[in-house]
């Protein structure tokens, strides 16, 4: 798959996740074999007021791509100047927020509320694409409500202004999480466009991953939650769309020594205490496979330095080589 002339092959991408896509976590995603990687949404208001902690949510590791920075946003302007500054900071792609249903954002006509505003969604859309030379995708829910599914039409007009790439986000903003992601939509998006579109919502297996492809026509998958505690799932994905055939999932010795380079890259970038604050969910979901490891991850609330966290991982490492590993 292309976005533009960015080449994406097998298309298995890291979601954008607000506090989980940072430049630690896109980092061992891509290790992992995600062939795209978009950051957090980032704030396109807050970084024309010079927010610092916006312009360092842009940051991007040198050598880091290809990545995508996500910007969210109604002013066309606005996103405009955000996504040159986003361009600025080694942006491969800019890709534009129109699936965040968070009653914050849209109340200011943002993420899911440009939905249901056609002509304001195109207005950003274009602004965008005219102010970079990079490409630029749209990641969009599929509308507002079951009643008011737009994004086939939207994605027809995206097209027309030029936007490289669709990822769609089987759900309505009404939907939240409530309901199964509902894949049709994603079949509708694929029906209107020439682009490419990427699929996305409730993948978690290589299987899932394929029949999702096989049955909108979906030229690529976007993994968000189940990365979560298992970047592997990219390597279990590309290697069963490659070869047919799929891989072990990982050992406790693996999961334990993933979660301590996540903490340890973590408190590189942010600093111990903002780190350690950040990662005590994170480290839970890596600490899986025993009926006893729920002791463990609850223990995760608790940590406060990198130290903590390091024993911890290392009682519940101790602990799984002596119970039969639950997971596979
Ligand atoms: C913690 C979290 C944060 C998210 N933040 C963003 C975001 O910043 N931008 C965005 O477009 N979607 C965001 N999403 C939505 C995901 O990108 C994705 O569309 C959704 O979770 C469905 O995919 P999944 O079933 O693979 O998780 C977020 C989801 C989660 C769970």
């Amino acid at each position: 798959m292309r976005i533009g002339d960015i080449e994406i092959d097998p298309s298995v991408m890291l979601a954008p996740m607000a506090g989980v896509s940072n430049r630690a976590f896109r980092a061992l995603a891509r290790k992992q074999g995600a062939t795209l990687c978009i950051s957090e949404m980032i704030n396109a208001n807050a970084l024309l007021h010079s927010s610092a902690k916006s312009y360092w949510l842009m940051e991007v590791d040198p050598g880091e791509s290809p990545v995508g920075i996500q910007i969210a946003g109604s002013d066309p302007e606005t996103m405009a100047a955000a996504a040159i500054a986003a361009e600025k900071e080694g942006a491969d792609l800019i890709d534009i927020n129109m699936g965040c249903p968070v009653q914050k954002v849209v109340k200011n006509g943002a993420g899911s509320a440009l939905l249901n505003d056609f002509e304001g969604a195109v207005r950003v859309v274009s602004a965008v694409v005219s102010a970079v030379k990079i490409p630029v995708t749209v990641k969009m829910r599929a509308g507002w409500d079951d009643a008011n599914i737009t994004a086939p039409s939207l994605a027809e007009a995206f097209e027309r202004v030029g936007v490289k790439a669709i990822a769609l986000h089987a759900r309505t903003r009404e939907d939240q999480y409530k309901r199964p992601a509902n894949w049709q939509y994603i079949k509708q998006v694929k029906e209107r466009v020439g682009i490419p579109v990427i699929g996305n919502g409730d993948i978690d297996t290589p299987l899932n991953a394929l029949r999702m492809m096989e049955e909108t026509g979906a030229d690529g998958v976007m993994i968000g939650r189940a990365s979560l505690g298992d970047p592997w799932i990219f390597k279990r994905i590309t290697h069963y769309l490659r070869y047919g055939e799929p891989l072990p999932a990982p050992t406790a010795q693996e999961r334990a020594e993933m979660a301590l380079w996540h903490v340890r890259r973590m408190v590189e970038i942010k600093g111990e205490p903002v780190a350690i604050s950040e990662m005590r969910k994170q480290l839970a979901w890596y600490l899986k496979g025993t009926e006893d490891s729920a002791l463990y991850r609850a223990r995760c609330t608790q940590i406060s330095t990198e130290t903590d966290a390091q024993t911890l991982v290392a009682e519940w490492l101790h602990h799984t080589r002596n119970e039969a590993l639950s997971w596979n």
